[in-house]
């Protein structure tokens, strides 16, 4: 199930007990309008494809054809790609460490959610909001919006990647370590 937690962004080291979640809700159109009045655009579509295992990213992109089309047409994303991962990723504690590090992106980050589930942490203002995405979520993140990403210690997701650059994913780490004081995905 997709569950919102937003955070306080400071106060969080001085509890012993570990960050406590100011709000947390897992009911879809409440995420959507939290998310919303934060500049986050997020919906769920049906997402029901089967994938089978080893299936080619053009495979993938194919099977959600429509969705893609929809998605390309409202934003204008000339670059669209399906990252996969599974727990046995011969890169995956590498591909983890890289997307755990806040950072930022020229452009808007736009995921829709095909397979399993990934914990976006968006750095807004003096929040941190913790979004457990998962499959038939949609959800886009607005160019300069600091955030993280964890795909878990065996991950298991995948989710098409429109960019507005041919270049696809680029990133600006900021170089602060606030991810490491916040819940990660297992
Ligand atoms: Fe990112």
């Amino acid at each position: 199930m997709s569950r919102l937690s937003i955070f306080p962004e400071r106060s969080i080291t001085e509890d012993a007990d570990g960050p406590q979640p100011v709000l947390v809700i897992d009911e879809p159109k409440r995420i959507q309008l939290e998310l919303d009045r934060r500049g986050i655009a997020f919906e769920q579509w049906p997402a029901a494809k089967a994938l089978t295992q080893g299936l080619e990213q053009d495979t993938i992109l194919a099977a959600y054809q429509a969705e893609v089309a929809r998605i390309q047409a409202k934003g204008g994303y000339q670059t669209v790609d399906a990252i996969r991962m599974t727990p046995d990723h011969p890169d995956r504690d590498a591909l983890r460490l890289k997307f755990l590090s806040e950072h930022t992106h020229a452009e808007d980050e736009v995921r829709f959610f095909v397979e399993g589930q990934g914990l976006f942490s968006l750095h807004i203002g003096a929040e941190v909001l913790v979004t457990l995405c998962e499959r038939g979520d949609l959800i886009s993140v607005p160019a300069g919006t600091r955030h993280w990403f964890d795909m878990g210690h065996a991950p298991c997701f995948c989710a098409l990647r429109f960019f507005n650059n041919p270049q696809g994913w680029v990133a600006d780490f900021t170089g602060d370590a606030i991810s490491s004081r916040f819940p990660r995905l297992d």
